[in-house]
């Protein structure tokens, strides 16, 4: 089993004495519900650090509607079975009444690349998303910390706050996990009905097919037109989003030039998926 802190002077004082060994620490923030897209985050970590904190902690601030919040699944003790068997050092799930205490009045706000896609359609999501992942960077004073590439512009907020605030962490990013058949891993893939379910590998396999046709230099405006078009095909009932940016500081690309990422939001029934694909320069 594994140890499950709750209370961040704990959590200080046995990061200190990991300090003391030597021992290089990293952190894997999660809202948990952990599945083998959040698992590959642990292994990786494992293998760069000596010490692994996973947080689980479903943040209030970051969800754009209570029945959302109210919704997520909440899966404590299968979590921490699953983070023992890979490795995890200690599992930190902190009451929301210890991270938001009465009073608590700092907002992280992240210009720029929170702006445009799920900034757009999901405001003071990561206004949410950056105050708690640096009050985590704080409470574990970790040496790295992992991130997916799932949620690509969350990636890049954490990228970008860091950086602002000098705080002194790595962040490193680890590749999408899916499902046998494409659909990448999600805490909400579990909430499509046995009917939609089917239906949702074809977002990743738009993206795949539209990404190697920009590769190819096809003309942009069409293919994301066309992709669309697929997607409702598909069965997906909007298509919040889908753009082609720069895959370092997500601006908009009207040709895919160096880095460049693939990204999109669509509904399929009453579940929101997101997904991403690298688009390899022609
Ligand atoms: P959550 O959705 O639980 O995701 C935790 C971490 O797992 C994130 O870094 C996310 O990108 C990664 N992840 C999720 N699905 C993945 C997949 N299929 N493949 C690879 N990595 C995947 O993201 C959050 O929680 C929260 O916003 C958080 C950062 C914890 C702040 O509250």
């Amino acid at each position: 089993s594994i140890p499950i802190v709750r209370i961040v002077a704990e959590l200080r004082s046995i990061v200190a004495a990991w300090r003391r060994e030597g021992f290089k620490v990293a952190v894997v923030p999660t809202m948990g519900a952990l599945h083998e897209g959040h698992l590959s985050l642990v292994r990786a970590a494992l293998a760069k650090a000596d010490r692994v904190i996973v947080t689980l902690f479903v943040n209030p601030k970051q969800f754009n509607s209570a029945g959302d919040l109210a919704v997520y699944p909440r899966t404590e003790h299968d979590d921490a079975a699953k983070l023992a068997s890979v490795g995890t050092h200690i599992l930190y799930a902190p009451d929301a009444a210890d991270i938001y205490p009465q009073g608590f009045a700092t907002t992280v706000s992240v210009t720029g690349v929170s702006e445009g896609l799920c900034g757009a359609f999901r405001p003071g999501h990561f206004d949410g998303v950056a105050t708690v992942v640096t009050k985590l960077f704080l409470q574990t004073g970790a040496n790295l910390a992992f991130f997916g590439e799932k949620d690509f512009q969350q990636l890049q907020v954490v990228r970008r706050l860091v950086r602002d605030l000098d705080i002194p962490i790595e962040i490193v990013a680890c590749p999408t996990v899916r499902e046998a058949d494409g659909l990448a891993m999600s805490s909400r893939n579990t909430r499509l009905s046995a009917a939609e379910r089917p239906s949702a590998p074809r977002l990743a396999e738009i993206l795949f097919e539209t990404a190697g046709r920009l590769s190819s230099g096809e003309p942009v405006e069409r293919l994301l037109h066309e992709a669309r078009q697929a997607i409702l095909a598909a069965g997906f009932s909007r298509v919040e989003y889908l753009e082609l940016r720069a895959g370092d500081n997500l601006a908009l690309m009207a040709t895919p030039g160096r880095p460049a990422r693939l990204l999109v939001a669509a509904w399929l029934g009453q579940t929101r998926l997101i997904d991403n694909v690298e688009v390899e320069s022609a």
